[in-house]
């Protein structure tokens, strides 16, 4: 474990403003009896503000799932780093496989992104994993390393580089009740760690990998216990707060 744990929700495309304030609440009282894991949420853009309203005075961090890559200009619908830093947020989600495969973002824009969220000051959580097909194929560690040497070969231009967090989601597991086995997970993560120290020998060791693809409260407890990951990026069960923070106790215990 790198530091202490992250279990990070994404929210995606749902709730209401209604549903929204009542979560946060939720989250904030129940993770006050867990202390040593950083908890952090990435509901929709329109929340942000409600988190700002809620959480600002908490150790509970939060983000947005996506942002542009520009910094301003005629770019309809889009949303820049400096509008997020302005809500208070310290994270964003980069590369979600949703983005990826439904959205047609390629590893350049996502680099992009990662450039613009680091000169912010904004907390990338990077996302990377295989499809089904290339799991199969036996390409898993080929394509996660591939996705990360686009983010990392930029190490030289980017000191912040370090406050940059992995999540290793492989996209057969995501949303479809499918997980990945905890051995299955620590070897990509380990492959994950050892392709880090190897391009950046200063910080490898610390950047913090999580797993993200169904993680619940019954299987967090085995993933936990990996050596290589160091939290989660939890979808649907974020969206019930009570099984939220139970995968939160489940890495406290480790
Ligand atoms: P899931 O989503 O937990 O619903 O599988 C994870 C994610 O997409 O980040």
């Amino acid at each position: 474990m790198t530091s202490i744990p992250l279990i990070a929700g994404n929210w995606k495309m749902h709730g209401t403003a209604e549903m929204a304030a009542q979560m946060l609440s939720e989250l904030k009282a129940g993770s006050q009896e867990i202390s040593n894991v950083q908890f952090a949420v990435f509901p929709p853009f329109t929340y942000l503000y409600e988190c700002q309203q809620q959480l600002a005075s908490t150790a509970i961090g939060y983000g947005a799932q996506n942002v542009s890559d520009k910094s301003n200009g005629a770019l309809t619908g889009e949303i820049s780093t400096t509008m997020l830093t302005d809500l208070g947020c310290q994270f964003v989600l980069l590369g979600h496989s949703e983005r990826r495969h439904l959205l047609g973002e390629s590893d350049e824009l996502i680099t992009k992104k990662l450039i613009a969220a680091l000169s912010s000051g904004l907390r990338p959580i990077l996302c990377i994993g295989e499809t089904l097909e290339q799991r199969e194929s036996g390409k898993t560690l080929t394509i996660v390393k591939e996705q990360l040497a686009h983010a990392l070969r930029l190490q030289d231009n980017l000191p912040a580089l370090s406050s940059m967090v992995i999540a290793y989601e492989p996209v057969w597991a995501i949303g479809t009740g499918k997980t990945a086995t905890p051995d299955q997970v620590e070897t990509v993560h380990l492959a994950i760690r050892e392709f880090c120290c190897e391009l950046l020998p200063n910080i490898g060791e610390q950047l913090p990998i999580l797993y993200g693809g169904s993680v619940k409260p019954e299987n967090a407890a085995g993933l936990s216990a990996m050596p290589n990951v160091d939290g989660a990026l939890v979808g649907g069960a974020s969206l019930k707060i009570d099984q939220f923070l139970e995968i939160g106790k489940k890495w406290k215990q480790q």
